[in-house]
């Protein structure tokens, strides 16, 4: 059984997507066994409770710089014996040792269809606001390794969702979430469970779905 810790900053209706997941039995092979939020005031938090999760806050505002904090993140993956990362809404800038230290063993969804939308800026709302400022007539949610390039790294899921007539920001993240990351999200978890993701020449290639 491996073991999952997701990296969370708001909401968290990923995380609740995740957890709803395991709860029907969808996740296999893998358990969610803590959850991490770099705010202390997440709304994640609270799900993670209900849920009877343990959960950590490493607030950011108590290190000094981004390397204080990513080593305090470190040092709980390592902890946790994490076996797989999960950033459900992670909002907050780590430096390079994470991803070097669980390489292709971190994944993010990301609310667009990458490479739309993505990169330094692109995060929460914004993506979206981007997304019908240009007037494209569909998007959608990518989930995706996570290496040292902001949302750059191996795709191993991706969903597309129409944009409609009259979408203001937040209809267009509802639809996308619900119809896009909720989705997916759980599901690239599972198949990383079962080993059925591998990366080649920064490929990811997904077997057995
Ligand atoms: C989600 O839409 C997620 O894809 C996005 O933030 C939202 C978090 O919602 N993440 C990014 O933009 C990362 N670049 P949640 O806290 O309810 O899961």
């Amino acid at each position: 059984m491996k073991n999952i810790v997701v990296l969370v900053s708001g909401g968290g209706t990923n995380l609740q997507a995740l957890i709803d997941a395991e709860n029907r039995g969808e996740i296999v092979g893998g358990k969610i066994t803590c959850v991490i939020s770099s705010k202390p005031d997440a709304y994640a938090i609270r799900r993670a409770e209900y849920s009877g999760i343990p959960h950590i806050v490493i607030a950011r505002e108590d290190y000094p710089d981004v390397h204080g904090f990513s080593k305090a993140v470190l040092d709980a993956l390592d902890k946790e014996r994490a076996d797989l990362v999960v950033y459900a809404g992670f909002m907050t800038i780590v430096d390079e040792t994470l991803c070097q230290a669980y390489p292709n063993k971190m994944i993010n969804v990301h609310p667009s269809l990458i490479p739309s939308f993505c990169g330094k800026g692109f995060y929460g709302l914004h993506v979206h606001e981007a997304a019908l400022e240009k007037g494209v007539k569909v998007t959608g949610a990518t989930v995706h390794f996570v290496t040292e390039e902001c949302d750059g790294g191996p795709i191993i899921l991706q969903e597309a969702v129409p944009v409609l007539n009259g979408d203001t920001p937040e209809i267009l993240q509802r639809r996308v979430m619900e119809n896009a990351e909720w989705k997916i999200l759980p599901k690239a978890v599972s198949l990383f469970c079962q080993d059925k993701i591998r990366v080649e020449d920064g490929i990811a290639i997904v077997t057995g779905e």
